[in-house]
């Protein structure tokens, strides 16, 4: 039976994914889902939800009576790590690569609590063909997360996902040895923010990770960045880790592939598909 709306959209506290009370890629609870899965998820079990469309509702009539054209909108994103345009662009760039049988696993770095983490296994286990899953990070304390790797353990136990295949350890570290040989689908999140001060060293991150997974992307295979900036797209966006771009920059200087912008609502992301 499909749960309660107030069950499905309750406030919770994160960064713990509370359960859906119904199979993860089964929101309708038959257990006669078949096909493609439907990216509702998105907008679920992440860390806002729609408290209150009533109040909503009430105020937009009255800004429309005072003849005020702003509206109030149900949040689309909160600020908090990514926004439901990032994901919806993740979630169709995995799926793309699933249905056009690219060749390799799903790997991300900086994969944190695993809320994105979550939505790659969830797009696996409805449409892949039992593609691994492997996440990196170097779990420490960090966004007022205590413990990481915990939350992301509980948040795929919650969703009742299989958990990814884990690397702890700061990406120096694990990479290039932990690394599978064969990618179809990497996302790159290795931002602490910080802007112009941490640039210089998140762009050499960005560029250590990118040398070791650039020759293992299979052809067709899609790499995304997230927080890529593209001054001639981007404006009012979320602008913290300018690293990134810079990383593009030097990175694909000699390479054919070029990294393209995506709307990422208050956020910004990029990705190339690799030749
Ligand atoms: C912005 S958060 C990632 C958010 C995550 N993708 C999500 O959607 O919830 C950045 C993460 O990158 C990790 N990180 C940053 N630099 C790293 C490095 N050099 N090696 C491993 N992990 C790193 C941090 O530990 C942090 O968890």
């Amino acid at each position: 039976m499909l749960p309660k709306p107030e069950e499905r959209t309750g406030r919770h506290s994160f960064p713990v994914i509370p359960p859906l009370g119904y199979p993860a890629n089964d929101p309708s609870g038959s257990g006669r889902f078949t096909g493609p899965a439907p990216n509702m998820f998105i907008t679920r079990g992440f860390d806002w939800s729609d408290t209150a469309p009533g109040r909503r509702r009430w105020a937009n009539a009255l800004l429309g009576r005072l003849g005020i054209a702003a509206r109030l909108t149900a949040p689309g994103s909160t600020g908090y790590q990514t926004s439901v345009e990032q994901r919806a662009n993740i979630y169709h760039l995995v799926s793309q690569v699933l249905a056009y049988g690219v060749e390799g696993a799903l790997v991300e770095f900086g994969s944190f609590t695993g809320t994105v983490s979550t939505l790659i296994e969830r797009g696996v286990s409805a449409e892949g063909a039992g593609q691994e899953v492997h996440v990196y990070d170097s779990f420490g304390p960090a966004f007022g997360v205590p413990d990481p790797l915990e939350a992301l353990k509980q948040n795929f136990a919650n969703l009742g996902l299989s958990l990814p295949i884990i690397h702890a350890g700061p990406v120096r570290e694990t990479l290039p040895a932990q690394l599978p040989d064969k990618i179809a689908f990497a996302l790159i999140d290795i931002g602490f923010g910080g802007y112009e001060h941490r640039a210089a060293q998140h762009c050499e991150d960005v560029c250590f990770v990118l040398g070791h997974v650039y020759p293992r992307l299979s052809r067709g295979a899609i790499c995304t960045l997230i927080d890529f900036w593209d001054p001639r797209w981007h404006t009012n966006e979320v602008h913290e880790n300018p690293g990134v771009t810079l990383a593009c920059d030097r990175f694909f200087a000699d390479k054919p592939e070029r990294v393209a912008a995506l709307y990422g609502g208050s956020y910004t992301q990029g990705y190339f598909r690799k030749l």
